[in-house]
């Protein structure tokens, strides 16, 4: 029986799964972040499904960082990320139910989105709510259309909800929230694998 991506994923914190994702993601993330900050010089930041938190760790070093926030819906994941660094801003939240106290200059989000029920719902909250104006949102995504091997990890991880768009449509969502300068590519491309795809755009 499938369960839901908040309970594979709490599973996932107790089983120590999550160093293993950090490992996969890190390279992509690596990419994307910069990519996202080489136009910013002070800057508050938000990832948005951080898991054990590993991304908020790393920019919280960057000296041009004022302020790092993590956001995950699974309470062990949160719990996971506030043991390993107790002075950290971690909170445990639907994305979609979720609003920060401040407006940010960049979210973040190492695949999660497909994840969600009403994934343009949360980029146009995003978008509305989240950012500072000039600010981006960058996602990075393994799981879509052009990458067919990926089709099967919905049977393969057991997850009621993993929503299959392909790149253009996923560019349509940013756009239809609001955002400017969209642009997505493919970070990391082989044999069998299409690379991570990668969109993002400016509110
Ligand atoms: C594949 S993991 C990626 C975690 C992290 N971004 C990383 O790269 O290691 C997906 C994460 O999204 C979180 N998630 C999924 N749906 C969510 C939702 N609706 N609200 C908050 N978090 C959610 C899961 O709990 C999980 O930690």
């Amino acid at each position: 029986m499938k369960r839901s991506p908040i309970e594979v994923f709490s599973e996932w914190a107790d089983l120590d799964k999550d160093f293993g994702m950090e490992e996969n993601h890190k390279a992509s993330v690596a990419h994307m972040l910069s990519y996202a900050l080489k136009e910013l010089n002070s800057f508050s930041f938000i990832d948005a499904g951080c898991g054990n938190g590993w991304v908020v760790r790393q920019l919280s070093k960057n000296p041009n960082c004022q302020e790092a926030i993590g956001v995950d819906g699974s309470e062990k994941m949160i719990a996971k990320a506030k043991s390993i660094d107790p002075e950290l801003k971690f909170y445990s939240a639907n994305l979609m139910d979720w609003t920060p106290e401040k407006k940010v200059n960049l979210v973040h989000s190492m695949e999660v989105f497909y994840y969600l029920k009403d994934p343009q719902q949360l980029l146009s909250q995003i978008h509305n709510s989240w950012l500072k104006k000039g600010g981006r949102l960058i996602i990075g995504l393994d799981f879509y259309e052009e990458n067919t091997v990926s089709h099967n990890w919905p049977e393969q991880c057991g997850i009621t909800i993993m929503k299959l768009f392909s790149q253009s449509q996923w560019e349509v969502f940013f756009k239809k929230a609001g955002f400017q300068l969209v642009e997505s590519w493919r970070f990391g491309s082989k044999e069998n694998w299409e690379g991570t795809l990668i969109v993002t755009g400016i509110k």
